[in-house]
Formats: C-alpha cells, structure tokens, sequence
C-alpha cells in the first residue's frame, strides 16, 4: 500500500474538504555560522490542496524563496516532515526525491534560466528529454504548447531575441511542458513591466484553471489577487491566514 498522508483529512483549512496534495509539519531551516545558528524558517505547517493557486508573500530576506526551493526539492537540508501526495519526502533518498520533482513539479524563475544558446523551440524539448520522452513524442508535445502559448511564429528565436515578457511565456511553457501537477514560481513578473506581468498572470491563471496547483512568491497584491489564498512569511514564520469565506 502506498503510504498515506496522516494529515490529508484534518485540514483545518476554511475551503474544500479534500485531502492535502501537500503537507508540511513542522519544518525549520537554518545556516551555521561557527557556533551560531540562524533559523530561515520556523516551525512551518502548510496544507496545500490540488488547484489551489497560492502566493507567498513578506519582506526581502523572509524565507520565502527558501521555502519555494525546499517545496520543489533543491534543498536537502531540513528537519521536519514533507509529505507530497502519497510520499513521505523527508525520507526519501536524493535521487528519489529528484524523480519525485521532475514527475510534478516545473519551476518558473524570476530572471527566466532560459538556455541562450537554444532556440524557444529547443529550451522547450530539454524537460521532455530529461524524463526520456521519444523524439516523436517531443516534437508532438512541443508543438502543442507553443501553439497553446502561441509562440508557433517564435519557435525558432534565442531568448535574446525575445522581450522580457515573451521570454517569462517560455519560460512558462517549459514549466508545463511536461505536464506537471503543481507549477513552483519565484517572483516570476520581477524583471517585468505591469502590462508583460499582466500577461504572465493571465497565463497562471489559466493553467489554474486548467487544474495545475500554482504556488508563486509575489511582492505585488495585484499578483496575489489572481491566487486564492495568500501565505504570509516574515522572519521565517508564517503568520496566521486570515480565514476567507469559502
Ligand atoms: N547560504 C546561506 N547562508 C546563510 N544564510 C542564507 C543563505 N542563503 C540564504 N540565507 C538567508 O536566508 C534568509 C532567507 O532568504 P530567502 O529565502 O532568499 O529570502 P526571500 O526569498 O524571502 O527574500 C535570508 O536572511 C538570507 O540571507
Ligand atoms: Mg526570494
């Protein structure tokens, strides 16, 4: 039997009565200096449910981004428990955990991580290789998604070719090439003017509805309002949510 989240069904969230997608007991994070330790994240529980569209939000330095990378598994070195859907990810092994991130998870960045020597068309193929996708498959799903993003006039630019928003798109769509459950973003309208993060969010909220569970870092309320729910982080500790109607 599959190992099952402990958790799932005492959500004390206000919404929905279904189980978590993700759950987080007591997680905490620190850095040695010499004898010193300094916690980056404090005490954290956090139930994520399928098709929420989460922002976290707090001042520079808050932890936020350090909780982004230790829910998509870049970061080992934790204590506490994660559980993603079925699996217990703090006992989980490295690679195993690497294998559990490529199946659900695709990463949007702030400056975009775009490979410049590639073309749109190639930056999108890389996941699906990664995950030893047969080169009829790519070209099928690649072409897809640039006609989703209606990128199919674009295919064969550089990044550098591209506006900063146009850029986020693939980035975007390299994020969900390879159909993942949940969609990690940190700060992804950072680097952009209002009406390019306008687009960008359009995008997310789409995908939202489409059914993927986004979870975003944001600095901007105008951002945080296509989400349904808002994660506040400050000095490491999340602040208690302030219960919506559901
Ligand atoms: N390698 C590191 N060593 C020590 N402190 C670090 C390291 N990486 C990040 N930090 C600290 O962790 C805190 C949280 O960082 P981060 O998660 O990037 O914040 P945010 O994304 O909210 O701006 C910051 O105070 C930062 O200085
Ligand atoms: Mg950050």
């Amino acid at each position: 039997m599959p190992f099952a989240n402990p958790f799932g069904t005492k959500s004390a969230e206000p919404s929905g009565a279904g189980l978590s997608m993700i759950s987080l007991r007591n997680i905490e994070k620190y850095f040695e200096h010499g004898p010193t330790k300094t916690f980056v994240l404090r005490r954290i529980n956090l139930d994520i449910r399928e098709g929420e569209f989460i922002s976290i939000m707090g001042p520079s330095g808050a932890g936020k981004s350090t909780l982004l990378h230790l829910l998509g598994m870049h970061d080992a070195s934790w204590t506490g428990e994660y559980y993603l859907l079925d699996h217990a990810v703090h006992k989980m092994k490295k690679n195993d955990r690497l294998e559990l991130y490529k199946k659900h998870f695709g990463f949007v960045f702030q400056s975009y991580h775009l490979l410049d020597n590639l073309t749109v068309y190639e930056n999108l193929e890389i996941p699906l290789s990664y995950r030893n996708v047969k080169k009829s498959d790519r070209e099928a799903i690649v072409a897809d998604v640039l006609d989703r993003f209606s990128m199919v006039g674009k295919k064969d630019l550089f990044p550098s070719q591209l506006s900063g928003g146009q850029q986020q798109l693939v980035g975007i769509a390299r994020a969900i090439v390879a159909n993942p459950k949940i969609i990690l973003a940190d700060e992804p309208t950072g680097n952009l003017h209002s009406s390019q993060a306008k687009e960008i969010m359009e995008k997310f909220k789409e995908l939202n509805q489409q059914g993927t569970t986004i979870i975003q870092v944001t600095h901007s309320e105008a951002n945080a309002a296509y989400g349904n729910r808002v994660i506040e982080i400050v000095d490491g500790w999340i602040t208690p949510e302030k219960s919506t109607a559901a």
